[in-house]
């Protein structure tokens, strides 16, 4: 069966469980598409590996994402599904992705500062707060926030399996995916 690339870009603030909601996609999506290929690129780990040499400027976050998106690029022109997880705090940048990728689907991990702020899993809100971490998105950088997304997640005051069931119904909506699963067309065997 043929699968179908697309490029799931997941973009809000730190902490607004774009990583959180991203995995709990493709960990369905393996089990009810197993034909679907798909990857998860994820802003902590490619900043370890692919762009462990910039920082959070204007100009680093556009090297950062414009690596990204060639990887995206790639994957996604062969028929894989990927998954993105990043800030890209910047329109200009996402609408480049946009025109460079194949089925780009723009997903706006939309939670409050207050609330991202108040989660603080990684304790960077209370240093950038603190001055201790400077050009911090939401506090002392921007964050410009989608307009012409295709999907809104509201993580919260929506679960994360909700949020996850937004993404995969999309998917199946716009014909990305097959709308049966494997296990229910076995059983017409
Ligand atoms: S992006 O702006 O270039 O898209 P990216 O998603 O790769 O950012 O990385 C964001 C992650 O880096 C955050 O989740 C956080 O863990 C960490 N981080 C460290 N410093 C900053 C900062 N100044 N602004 C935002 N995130 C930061």
């Amino acid at each position: 069966m043929q699968s179908n690339g697309f490029v799931l870009w997941f973009t809000g603030l730190s902490g607004a469980g774009k990583t959180t909601v991203a995995k709990a996609v493709i960990k369905r999506l393996k089990v009810e598409y197993p034909h679907q290929k798909t990857e998860r690129l994820d802003g902590d780990i490619i900043r370890e590996h692919l762009t462990k040499d910039l920082g959070f400027s204007k100009t680093d976050r556009q090297t950062n994402l414009g690596r990204v998106r060639f990887v995206a690029q790639l994957l996604s022109r062969n028929n894989v599904g990927v998954l993105s997880s990043f800030i890209s705090p910047y329109k200009e940048d996402r609408e480049i992705i946009r025109d460079m990728t194949t089925n780009f689907i723009e997903v706006f991990v939309n939670a409050p500062l207050e609330v991202c702020e108040s989660r603080d899993i990684k304790g960077l809100y209370q240093k950038a707060r603190a001055g201790e971490i400077k050009e911090f998105t939401g506090i002392s950088d921007p964050y410009e926030a989608p307009e012409n997304h295709e999907i809104e997640l509201r993580t919260d005051l929506e679960e994360i399996d909700e949020s996850a069931e937004k993404v995969i119904e999309y998917l199946i909506q716009n014909g990305f995916l097959a709308s049966v699963p494997l296990e229910g067309r076995a059983s017409s065997f």
